[in-house]
């Protein structure tokens, strides 16, 4: 399973990176918003840091808007998957985008169908929002299941990118699901390596060891 980290942050990308275990960046307008940075120079210092996907999306709402955005942002590194709404004209332009070999990550999906055609328009990655779903009453994670038992019963190559997710529970369930990409922000990654038994149990040993007067 491959972790990426949902953040446009410098220092919380570096800091998640350091541990090893990163795999690639997802960034979208409010979190670049957020940084109150550029947005090219911003993508320009996490290709940096991050050798794998990095996804960068694009504002634009027509066809040919949303592929000129595309092209822009795809010349920037190897590493940049275009990230394209799932919406109509979106849609069209993973298409033609995929028959070009860029690499594409629909966002904001919400529904199997929608996911459907992500893939049938050949889209590297689908970004399911689990958490959004969660937050209006809905099994956000029920959704990930739906998509990933559907493209296993047709053998499509886009990739499950879990999204909007809140909390480790999340990670677990989308792990046992067999989802292929966790997207998570820096506090969900940084509570990964928490757990109460593991502080007060290193406690214990140390202050043993320290009483024995090893040298
Ligand atoms: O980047 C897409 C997604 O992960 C957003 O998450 O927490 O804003 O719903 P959230």
């Amino acid at each position: 399973m491959k972790f990426f980290i949902d953040s446009a942050n410098i220092d919380h990308i570096k800091e998640a990176a350091s541990y090893g275990l990163l795999d690639g960046v997802t960034t979208n307008p409010s979190l670049v918003s957020k940084e109150g940075k550029n947005f090219r120079q911003l993508l320009d210092e996490i290709v940096k840091i991050v050798d794998g996907p990095i996804s960068a999306e694009v504002v634009s709402t027509d066809y040919n808007g949303i592929l000129k955005e595309a092209y822009e942002l795809a010349k920037i590194h190897d590493n940049i998957v275009v990230k394209v709404p799932l919406i109509k004209e979106g849609i069209k332009a993973v298409k033609t985008l995929a028959d070009e070999d860029i690499k594409t990550n629909v966002t904001l999906c919400f529904s199997p169908s929608q996911a459907l055609l992500a893939a049938k328009a050949g889209a590297s990655y689908i970004s399911p929002f689990v958490g959004r779903l969660d937050d209006i009453s809905h099994n956000g994670m029920e959704l990930a299941k739906q998509i990933i038992q559907i493209y296993r019963n047709y053998n499509f190559k886009t990739q499950v990118l879990v999204a909007s997710i809140r909390h480790p529970l999340h990670l677990v369930e989308a792990a046992m699901m067999g989802a292929d990409v966790a997207t998570m922000p820096f506090d969900v990654i940084e509570k990964l390596f928490k757990h109460p038994l593991t502080d007060i149990g290193l406690e214990k040993f140390l202050s043993d060891w320290h009483k024995s007067n090893q040298k």
